[in-house]
């Protein structure tokens, strides 16, 4: 099958032949037909993922068919269709059966974080040496053995090309909204970073009922999204100019709720100082290995919050659904997300339109 393999940090994906194995036990082959990019894909391609290392099968935001399943399967069956969660719990482990699912720190866990199965082995075959799907997903490729864990089915009449956006952005986003941060009714929110993670926080926070919500970013398209997708204020920074300045001066007592969404880590002390006292802010972006921030002492101490956000809190079996759902009912736009689709040949187009910054999502279909 063919499959987008990064080599090494900082060179393009080059699209080739790597064998799969048929799935063991607990294990699914997926046909995959559609997988958004995230900038996380790109951190991987730049370096800057600790767990995410070439050689790697790229793509972590995959929906597609089950094609075959492994003994042991029991809720899916050839021809249903799936979405792959960002990880699949392991279900023994104490958290989980404590029902801290999003805080399961397991060995399977782990293993799955670096793309391979609970024994530390992979499916996947370059010229005869195992290569890792990201993790444990590699849905920049044809196929991919996924762990059923991993998986969750959805209705036949959900778009898989939209329907694969659930895989991380859109479940990351609502998640730092509804399960993260708990945006509540008439709150005040503050999005810093509007692409395709930050567009869905702004969605979950329209759909838990905030009164003002107000996208930040330095790209005017992205507000204009924003505002369509439920942001009630656009704020236009240049980069390095002052977010929580920019927010203060609409909001001068700061906001209930703010988000850092861009994966650049003075930001979130940009987002930690745009709260309000009692406030919260959240770290959604992915921060480079070794980073630390510095944020005022007094303010903290002034009843505020800072939290780190893996995943968007989700439980893949409980919030991949509930996002179909919202979907089904008109509540959360997926379609408004999807700047282009391309074939998997074109697949580095993806990365350079991320690099640039100008397109939410492009799906690359397999
Ligand atoms: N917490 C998680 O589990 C999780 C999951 C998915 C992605 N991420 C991370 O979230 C971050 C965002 O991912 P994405 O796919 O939405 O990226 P993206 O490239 O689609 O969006 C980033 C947005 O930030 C904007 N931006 C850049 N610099 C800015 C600045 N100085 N001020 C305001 N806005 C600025 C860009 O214009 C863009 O709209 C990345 O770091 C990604 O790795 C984290
Ligand atoms: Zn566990
Ligand atoms: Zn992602």
């Amino acid at each position: 099958m063919r499959a987008a393999v990064l080599h090494e940090k900082n060179t393009p994906l080059v699209v080739e032949d790597v064998d799969v194995e048929a799935p063991r036990q607990g294990e699914v082959l997926v046909r995959i037909a559609a997988s958004g990019v995230c900038r996380s894909d790109l951190h991987a391609q730049e370096g800057e993922s600790p767990v995410s290392k070439p050689p790697l099968v790229l793509g972590h935001e995959g929906a597609g068919i089950v094609e075959e399943v492994g003994p042991g399967v029991t809720g899916l069956a050839q021809g249903d269709p799936v979405v792959i969660a960002l990880y699949g719990p392991c279900g023994t482990c104490d958290d989980c059966r404590a029902g801290d699912i999003p805080n399961c720190w397991s060995e399977t866990r782990t293993h799955n974080m670096y793309g391979r199965m609970p024994d530390g082995s992979t499916r996947l075959r370059l010229r005869g040496e195992p290569i890792a799907p990201m993790v444990g997903s590699g849905s920049l490729a044809e196929l991919s053995v996924v762990r059923e864990a991993q998986l969750v089915k959805i209705d036949r009449d959900i778009p898989l090309d939209l329907a694969c956006l659930a895989g991380c952005g859109v479940t990351t986003g609502i998640g730092a909204a509804l399960n993260i941060a708990r945006v509540a009714p008439g709150s005040s929110v503050a999005v810093i970073g509007c692409g395709g993670v930050g567009l869905n926080v702004i969605q979950g926070a329209r759909i838990a009922g905030a009164a003002r919500i107000l996208a930040v970013d330095t790209q005017p398209g992205k507000l204009d999204l924003a505002a369509d997708l439920g942001a009630t204020d656009g704020v236009l920074v240049a980069p390095g100019e002052s977010a929580a300045e920019a927010i203060r001066a609409r909001l001068p007592r700061g906001v209930d709720y703010a988000f850092e969404v861009v994966g650049h880590t003075p930001l979130v002390r940009e987002a930690f100082e745009a709260t309000r006292i009692g406030g919260t802010a959240v770290m959604v972006g992915a921060p480079p290995p070794g980073s630390t921030i510095t944020i005022d002492s007094r303010q903290l101490f002034a009843d505020r919050r800072l939290l780190g956000c893996t995943g968007g809190g989700n439980i893949p079996a409980r919030d991949i659904p509930r996002i179909m759902r919202f979907y089904q009912q008109g509540r959360l736009d997926l379609e408004r997300l999807v700047a282009t689709r391309i074939p998997l040949a074109r697949v580095n187009e993806a990365f350079d339109s991320l690099r640039r910054g100008e397109a939410v999502r492009t799906v690359v279909l397999p």
